[in-house]
């Protein structure tokens, strides 16, 4: 089992680029399937969740290759509609598969997927939109069988309970190549919900009003092979601007997304660091010890506050001067990066959906456990501002989301190696 060894205590300084997004090049992976073609994915993440979108596109008889964050997948010889469960369970991704699937094939048979440990994480609202576009779903012995009652997926007319990103992207995927028209009536709004639509109008389909709360589908009988660029990765961004002003450093980010990252920016900027963007670059500088966040920090669906970006903010505050409260909306089981942290000699208290942290003066180094993705990332930059050597074990979580963590943390000039 891997570790990161971590000697705390240096301000990062330098320029880094963003890497591609892993939450939109998974379900842009899906969405290779529905082409039968072939299609080139440009700036795709080299991560571990990208792998297993790969093993599961080879495992239906599609072609998945990468080089250079090039993913080029010919899915002109799927031949197979089942996910096995041991795939379906390296990640939480895998469902997604189940739109694409079904878009082109009419049947599919999935399991639960895996992904991080956030509280129940249940697939109701993706089942039940399935069954709107007319397709018979059974569960049988842990597994999910989907087929379409006429032989294809119909569009429909459906209201999310609420804007859940994954279930927003499993109705597009499987509308487009839908009979008819799907209206989606408050659909999430994330990015990467506009960078799935965008491969997929490269590809042919016919999708209006991403990035608002209703998004139309006109279902169209084939769609093509495309090149396409994957967007940058706004919460990657968001942690290397944490952990440099957590360091009490400066950064150049080139190739952002800045529009995208805003809502988090204009948290961060509370803390007295000094930002400023132009074009696709965004500079910070932070001063000799962040003041505390003054506003309740409450986690939104897009564009609120992101609740991927809420362990990363909370470890750059742990050593802030004053009180920070944090109000976390989405998931009922995200503060499990507070016990590290505490380990390391944060304050926190932990009140249901409230955490209260209040500043220390310093943190410590400690051996701690990721316990999932974007809780692992906290650590890290926990471990970048404490005083001495931390040892954080379960990166196999991180790596899930960051691309080599310890070569962009090197970059920096932090000291962070992997043993
Ligand atoms: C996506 O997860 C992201 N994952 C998550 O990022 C992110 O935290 C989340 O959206 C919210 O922004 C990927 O894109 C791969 P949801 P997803 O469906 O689609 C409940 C990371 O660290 N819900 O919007 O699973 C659900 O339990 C990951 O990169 C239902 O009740 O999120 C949650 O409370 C972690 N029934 C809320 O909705 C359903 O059928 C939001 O979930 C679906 C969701």
């Amino acid at each position: 089992m891997q570790k990161l060894i971590v000697n705390g205590g240096k301000r990062l300084r330098g320029e880094l680029k963003l890497q591609g997004c892993k939450n939109s090049s998974l379900p842009i992976m899906a969405g290779t399937i529905l082409c039968g073609e072939e299609c080139v994915l440009d700036n795709c993440p080299e991560l571990t969740d990208i792998y297993s979108a790969s093993r599961i596109l080879n495992g239906l008889g599609c072609k998945c290759r990468f080089s250079d964050n090039r993913a080029v997948v010919n899915s002109a010889d799927m031949n197979m509609t089942e996910i096995p469960e041991k795939l379906m369970r390296e990640m939480r991704s895998s469902i997604i598969f189940m739109g694409a699937i079904l878009g082109r094939t009419g049947e599919c048979t999935v399991s639960m997927p895996g992904g991080c440990e956030l509280g129940s994480r249940p697939i109701d609202m993706h089942i039940s939109a399935m069954r709107k576009m007319g397709i018979d779903v059974k569960e049988s012995y842990g597994k999910i069988i989907c087929r379409a009652v006429s032989g294809k997926a119909h569009g429909a007319k459906i209201s999310l309970p609420f804007p859940s990103v994954g279930a927003t992207e499993n109705i597009i995927l499987c509308a487009v190549t839908a009979d008819g028209e799907t209206i989606i009536n408050n659909s999430a709004r994330e990015p990467e919900i506009c960078d799935l639509c965008g491969f997929l109008r490269a590809c042919g389909a016919d999708i209006h009003g991403d990035g608002e709360s209703r998004i139309v589908i006109k279902g169209k009988n084939k769609l093509h092979g495309c090149e396409y660029r994957i967007m940058p990765d706004r919460i990657a961004g968001a942690t290397y601007l944490a952990m440099v002003a957590s360091t009490g450093g400066e950064i150049i980010l080139t190739d952002a997304c800045v529009a995208e990252i805003e809502p988090f920016i204009s948290v961060l900027e509370q803390t007295g660091c000094s930002i400023s963007t132009y074009d696709d670059r965004i500079y910070l500088r932070s001063g000799s010890r962040l003041k505390a966040v003054r506003d309740r920090i409450r986690t939104m669906p897009h564009p609120g506050f992101p609740t991927d970006a809420q362990a990363v903010l909370m470890s750059a505050l742990v050593n802030a001067d004053g009180t920070s409260i944090f109000e976390e909306n989405i998931f009922d089981c995200r503060y499990r990066h507070t016990s590290a942290l505490i380990k390391m000699g944060a304050d926190i208290q932990v009140l249901g959906k409230i955490a209260i942290v209040k500043g220390v003066p310093e943190l410590h180094g400690a051996n701690i456990e990721a316990t999932d993705l974007r809780g692992g990332a906290s650590m890290a930059v926990s471990a970048l501002t404490a005083e001495g050597t931390s040892e954080i074990s379960g990166i196999s979580h991180i790596d899930r989301g960051y691309e080599k963590i310890e070569n962009a943390v090197r970059l920096l000039g932090g000291d962070m190696q992997r043993v």
